[in-house]
């Protein structure tokens, strides 16, 4: 068994892709699977903490002492990660939260129309999770994810600073290995403090427990 290291701590661990509806059978998403979330969830568990995780990806394997609660939308999402932030000491945000939504989704199926070959979709901006808790943050240690296809290194240096976080753990997605949907990942920690750290290839859960090894060293 782990050393309880980090009892009496409160964590918010997100996982999962947000779902944005189109229609009452369709709805905008991406390939997040939530393992990476859940796993961090799980790490955060079996060294002691109190965990509460909002997922779209409820299915998962999930310790039993884990509260979780199911959200879709990423407005859903942000309104749970809310409700709980002031007592929270670690939030964690792995899930993939929609960065658009549909402006208007309509309130019955939409049906082809004979003669008519595009349907115009419009979207509106999401709320940014991460960047809304970097503003309020007090106590709070706030860690995000960068999945970037290109110039990884760069831009989770510019989300570290935008959105106040405290650490960003740079993941590449695209790729046949690791990022979304993958058993495995790798990636690097990119602190506040200027430290950085190498996660080399490994599985997800072993990697949750590095990172969550490494918070705890922080707080
Ligand atoms: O779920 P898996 O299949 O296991 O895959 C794991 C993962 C690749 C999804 C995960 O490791 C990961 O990278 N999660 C973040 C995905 C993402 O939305 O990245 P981003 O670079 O677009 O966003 C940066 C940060 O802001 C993230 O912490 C994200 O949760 C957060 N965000 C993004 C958009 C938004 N509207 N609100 C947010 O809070």
């Amino acid at each position: 068994s782990h050393p309880q290291v980090l009892q009496n701590k409160k964590f918010v661990v997100t996982a999962g892709g947000t779902e944005e509806s189109i229609d009452p059978v369709r709805y905008i998403s991406n390939r997040s699977s939530g393992k990476m979330g859940t796993d961090l969830a799980n790490a955060a568990s079996l060294l002691g903490a109190d965990v509460i995780l909002v997922t779209t990806r409820p299915a998962m394997m999930v310790m039993s002492e884990v509260k979780v609660e199911t959200v879709k939308t990423t407005a859903q999402m942000q309104a749970a990660v809310a409700v709980h932030f002031d007592e929270t000491d670690v939030v964690i945000m792995a899930a993939a939260p929609a960065d658009f939504r549909v402006a208007n989704p309509a309130t019955q199926k939409i049906k082809k129309v004979a003669g008519q070959d595009d349907l115009n979709l419009q979207l509106i901006k999401n709320p940014d999770i991460l960047a809304g808790l970097g503003k309020q943050k007090k106590h709070q240690f706030l860690t995000g994810f960068a999945a970037e296809t290109e110039n990884l290194h760069a831009n989770a240096l510019k989300k570290l600073t935008a959105k106040n976080a405290d650490l960003i753990i740079a993941n590449q997605v695209g790729r046949s290995t690791g990022g979304f949907n993958a058993d495995e990942n790798s990636g690097t920690m990119f602190f506040k403090d200027g430290t950085t750290i190498e996660i080399p290839l490994m599985s997800k859960q072993e990697m949750a427990l590095r990172i969550i090894q490494e918070i705890n060293e922080r707080l």
